[in-house]
């Protein structure tokens, strides 16, 4: 196959491409923005591998989609590309629809026009809102996104049905709970409250920090999204977690631990507006269509993901001095200009 992977550059899109690269005979061509959340220090050494192929572009820009899906070949879309933080979204809502909604609309029509044969969305746990104390939410659960984020992801999951009920294109559309492990952009709790541990800064808890998130292991998402792209069934909306409900105050709690830093770090602060109380996935569908299940337990791929964190420590330091984008601006231009343009001829 020749897959094209939308969003490959940040954290599970890159932890996906070095999935297809290490786990198929696939050719991988990556279309990433690089925005603020884009880094190709996520994917050092994939370059020298002669089936991947980096096109800096943005997903709004039919002009390079057209030209790139037929230039490649491109038979499958792996459609990762997004804005994805909830407290951005709260900031400013704009950039996540043109991006999620219109950006995830232009590469549904150019894909289709390219004639696309498979074509994954991968959506997120939180188009469903939010839950009590009780039950899970399975695929048939109404969407009732809560933030400018979800509300522009289920806009786009929705998108998905409509192209597949209209036009029959064969979209696959995979709903996530919150992932975890190397390479997550440090904005994102686990990977922000341990940079800041190791820093001896606060660490920012939310209200009472009693919000509840279903935490999954990256690479078994990354697992769940090829098997949706190469057995899911076009049309279907599959639910993807972890089956591992954790409390944030519990979780910032245990990270202090493993970090042998004192929880007199931990400070309450404002609580995000609409913040979600709790999620939680079932997951049965996928498990039984297709025998997914997670493989990495919470303790060990917590254990992994801070002994990543400590191993890469100029990694993430980097990024919170902001000189990666620096040098991102000096090689292609600010983000925003279609500075991938120039390498799609
Ligand atoms: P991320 O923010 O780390 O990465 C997003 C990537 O998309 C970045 O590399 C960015 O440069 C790129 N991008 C943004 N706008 C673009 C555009 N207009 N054109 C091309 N590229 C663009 O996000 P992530 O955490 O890796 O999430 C990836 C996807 O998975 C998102 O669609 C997100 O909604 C979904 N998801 C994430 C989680 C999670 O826990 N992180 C859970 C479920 C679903
Ligand atoms: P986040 O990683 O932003 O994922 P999402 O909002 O998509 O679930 O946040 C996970 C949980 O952690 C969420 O309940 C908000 C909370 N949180 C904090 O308490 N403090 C923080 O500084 C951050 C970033 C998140």
């Amino acid at each position: 196959m020749n897959i094209l992977v939308t969003g490959g550059a940040g954290f599970i899109g890159s932890n996906h491409v070095r999935y297809l690269l290490r786990n198929s005979d696939d050719r991988v061509v990556n279309l990433d923005l690089l925005t603020y959340a884009g880094n190709l220090e996520n994917l050092a050494g994939c370059e020298d591998d002669p089936r991947y192929r980096f096109v800096r572009g943005d997903i709004r820009d039919r002009e390079l989609l057209r030209t790139l899906l037929r230039q490649e070949a491109i038979d499958s879309v792996v459609h990762f590309a997004a804005e994805s933080h909830v407290d951005r979204s709260v900031e400013g809502p704009e950039v996540f629809i043109t991006t999620n909604v219109l950006g995830t609309e232009i590469l549904l029509e150019e894909a289709r026009a390219a004639g696309v044969q498979r074509f994954v969305m991968v959506s997120t746990d939180e188009v469903y809102g939010s839950l009590g104390s009780e039950g899970r939410f399975t695929e048939s659960s109404p969407l009732a996104p809560n933030s400018p984020y979800a509300a522009s992801k289920a806009s786009a999951d929705l998108l998905c049905r409509a192209f597949f009920k209209t036009f029959g294109f064969p979209v696959v559309v995979t709903r996530c709970s919150n992932n975890y492990g190397p390479y997550q952009f440090p904005e994102k709790l686990i990977p922000l409250m341990i940079a800041n541990a190791l820093e001896g800064k606060p660490l920012p808890v939310y209200g009472d920090g009693l919000q509840v998130r279903d935490w999954l292991y990256v690479e078994d998402h990354c697992r769940a999204v090829d098997l949706a792209l190469r057995r899911g069934r076009p049309g279907a909306v599959y639910n993807v977690g972890g089956g591992n409900e954790m409390r944030n105050l519990d979780l910032v709690r245990l990270l202090l631990d493993r970090l042998e830093r004192s929880h007199d770090l931990i400070k309450f602060v404002a609580d995000r507006p609409g913040h979600d109380r709790r999620y939680a996935i079932d997951a049965a569908y996928i498990g039984a269509e297709m025998g997914w299940a997670p493989t990495v337990d919470f303790a060990t791929g917590l254990a992994r993901t801070v002994d990543w964190y400590l191993a890469q420590r100029p990694w993430w330091e980097k990024i919170r001095s902001g000189a990666y984008t620096a040098y991102y601006d000096q090689m292609y231009g600010p983000a925003g200009r279609h500075a991938g343009d120039a390498r799609v001829q």
